[in-house]
């Protein structure tokens, strides 16, 4: 491993766990799955399991932060999950307005560029506006950028990107990969290098469709509320284990 000097506490941390900190996936993406069975396993609601997820969340954001991730993006609120009871679609959705506003300070002083990707036309206003604000408030900052996904599918971010390229007067010819990729949400956003699951369900549950098509998978047994920073470390590990071929025969 390459010398790495003045380190701060979480890479002395993930150093000591053995992480090499020059061979960090740039972008990671987390489906946080499993909210709702932790919260029934203690008797409590599901929306107790979502509130306890949004404290993992946050630690994770702030230790990936000093970690040196470049990338993180979170799913909050898939385009399927308005198929929940409403007071649960109602209780997520006041959630991650009342955390878009609490956090916002936070963010800000922590450098996190915040990002949105998502059919936010389709969400209450005041979610909107709070989600756009922490967008504007940070746009400058430098450190990692942080995108939640809301009301996000990814075969609807597909088809909008071609939708996109339809309403520019696109010819066959021109639909390409290319052209595809930049019409996304966040075309400025590399693809995620590993795609993190937790509650041990191996699905895909259309997250990042497109960009994650060469993406390393690590699947956590634990629900995203018991989701430590040891637990990132480890998937993070796992990631500089694996060997990335790309469709070709590796290194
Ligand atoms: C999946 O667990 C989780 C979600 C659908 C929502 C994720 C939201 C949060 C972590 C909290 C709020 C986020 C922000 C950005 C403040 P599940 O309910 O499907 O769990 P289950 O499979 O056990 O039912």
């Amino acid at each position: 491993m390459a010398e790495v000097t003045n380190l701060n506490e979480a890479q002395e941390a993930a150093v000591a766990a053995g992480l090499d900190l020059e061979r960090l996936p740039a972008h990671i993406g987390i489906i946080m799955d499993g909210n709702g069975r932790w919260a029934t396993e203690r008797g409590l609601p599901r929306l107790a399991g979502h509130r306890d997820g949004y404290k993992t969340l946050r630690s994770v954001l702030l230790f990936a932060n000093d970690l040196g991730i470049r990338y993180l993006t979170v799913y909050a609120f898939s385009a399927e999950n308005w198929r929940r009871p409403e007071d649960e679609v109602h209780g997520l959705m006041s959630l991650i307005e009342q955390a878009a506003v609490d956090e916002l300070r936070v963010m800000h002083q922590n450098n996190v560029r915040v990002r949105v990707a998502g059919r936010l036309n389709e969400v209450p206003e005041g979610l909107r506006r709070a989600l756009e604000r922490g967008v504007e408030t940070t746009a400058f900052n430098t450190g990692i950028v942080f995108t939640l996904a809301v009301n996000y599918g990814g075969r609807a971010e597909i088809v909008d990107a071609v939708r996109a390229l339809a309403s520019e007067g696109a010819t066959p010819d021109d639909i390409t990969e290319e052209a595809i990729s930049k019409r996304l949400y966040n075309p400025d956003i590399p693809e995620p290098d590993l795609l993190i699951r937790t509650a041990g369900e191996m699905r895909w549950s259309n997250f990042l469709l497109w960009q994650g098509a060469y993406a390393e998978l690590v699947v956590a047994d634990m629900p995203w509320p018991a989701f430590s920073l040891d637990d990132l470390v480890s998937a993070c590990i796992e990631y500089q284990n694996r060997t990335r071929k790309f469709g070709g025969v590796g290194r």
